[in-house]
């Protein structure tokens, strides 16, 4: 097979990362038989830096007529007091959605041998293994105005959805609850929002379509407190854009580090984008003790959801299972014995895996 990557390296570890998944994918076109080309692009501070704004249209255009987007991660403290314009994250959400990427899946799934490097429970969290389906491109990121008023003493942000929007992210959570242990929640705040109330509605209607599968309300304050409490009593969890950025940083948690977890945001009909849910991490930097696994499994996540590479997506996730399994990890999780290892190392031993299958 023949593909097409845009690779978008961003900021703080995003370009240390986003060589190990490259390292990664090489090996899997070495042993699978397939070559992957890729094209360079520019987001984020990089491109404030080069270019002189987060997204340059020649990044959308490179996008637009690649198979897939690999990104690292954007943003840093260089940046921060620019106006927000200029800010490394008005690159993401611009490439969300200039590619309509209105699907993210951050699934949140922990190594048994990693139960311990979570501050939680081993009894609570083991077998945990949920699907948070996030809203992309719609919800308080995008509405607006959006904006200070008054000298400064009035801020306006703006929650708006349209029906269309809240019907296929909730299209998708049922078809993605389908395909797992068929349990849907649906997290709103319709006690208090309009929005949340119509979501609640359309979730209601939606649900008459998938009669096998069971579908919940919980409110998102009593989601934060039973993600942590009670994991296993998730399966597939669906939401709009700000619950779920917060609720899949706290998911994380589950695993023992948020550099574990990988996404995939997804169009109708186009182009994916796939990279972890953490962020450029400035505090680590530079230092090769990034942990490369939520990146890699981004990759993964391409080859299966773009590429149809299921057994591909499978020996890689399998590759950083085992190579998990025998002890090795990085600085960010907290276990007790084994082998902490560089960046570069970590991948080492996955790539190991991965060509010993
Ligand atoms: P962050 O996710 O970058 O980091 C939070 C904490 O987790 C830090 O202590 C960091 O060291 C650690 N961490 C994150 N990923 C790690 C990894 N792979 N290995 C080891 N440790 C890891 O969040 P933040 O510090 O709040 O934000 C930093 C910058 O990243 C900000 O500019 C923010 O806007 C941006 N950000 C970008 C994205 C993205 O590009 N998708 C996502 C979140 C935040
Ligand atoms: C994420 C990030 C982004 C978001 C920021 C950097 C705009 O936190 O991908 O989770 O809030 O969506
Ligand atoms: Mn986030």
């Amino acid at each position: 097979m023949d593909k097409q990557i845009l690779i978008l390296r961003g900021d703080g570890i995003g370009p240390e990362i986003m060589d190990q998944a490259i390292r990664v994918l090489h090996t899997i076109g070495e042993t699978f038989g397939h070559s992957f080309h890729l094209t360079d692009g520019l987001i984020g501070g990089a491109a404030i830096d080069e270019a002189g704004t987060p997204l340059p249209e020649e990044t959308i255009e490179k996008a637009k007529s690649s198979d897939a987007v690999l990104l690292g991660a954007v943003g840093g403290p260089k940046w921060d007091q620019n106006p927000s314009n200029l800010r490394p994250e008005r690159g993401l959400l611009g490439i969300r959605k200039a590619l309509d990427l209105y699907a993210n899946l951050r699934p949140v799934k922990g190594f048994k041998t990693l139960t311990d490097a979570s501050p939680l429970k081993r009894e609570v969290i083991e077998g945990s293994d949920l699907l948070i389906v996030r809203e992309l491109t719609g919800g308080l990121y995008f509405g607006r105005p959006s904006e200070r008023r008054d000298n400064g003493n009035v801020v306006v942000d703006t929650l708006h959805y349209t029906k269309n929007e809240m019907t296929r992210i909730i299209k998708k959570a049922f078809e993605s609850a389908e395909l797992r242990s068929k349990k849907l929640t649906s997290v709103d705040k319709a006690n208090v929002l309009e929005s949340s109330k119509m979501w609640r509605e359309i979730v209601e209607t939606e649900s008459k379509n998938y009669p096998d599968v069971t579908v919940e309300h919980v409110l998102v304050d009593a989601c934060a407190m039973k993600l942590i409490t009670s994991p296993k009593d998730f399966d597939t969890i669906v939401t709009e854009n700000m619950f779920g950025d917060i609720l899949s940083d706290e998911a994380s948690v589950l695993t023992g580090s948020l550099g574990m977890l990988p996404s995939a945001s997804l169009a109708e009909n186009g182009v994916g984008l796939y990279e972890p849910a953490h962020g450029s991490a400035p505090d680590i930097a530079g230092q090769n003790i990034a942990n490369p696994i939520a990146m890699i499994l981004s990759a993964a996540m391409m080859l299966r959801h773009s590429f149809n590479l299921d057994a591909e997506a499978t020996a890689i996730e399998r590759a950083v299972e085992q190579a998990v399994n025998n002890g090795y990890h990085t600085k960010d999780l907290q276990v007790e014995g084994g082998t902490c290892l560089s960046t570069t190392d970590m991948t080492d031993q996955i790539i190991k895996q991965i060509t010993k299958e």
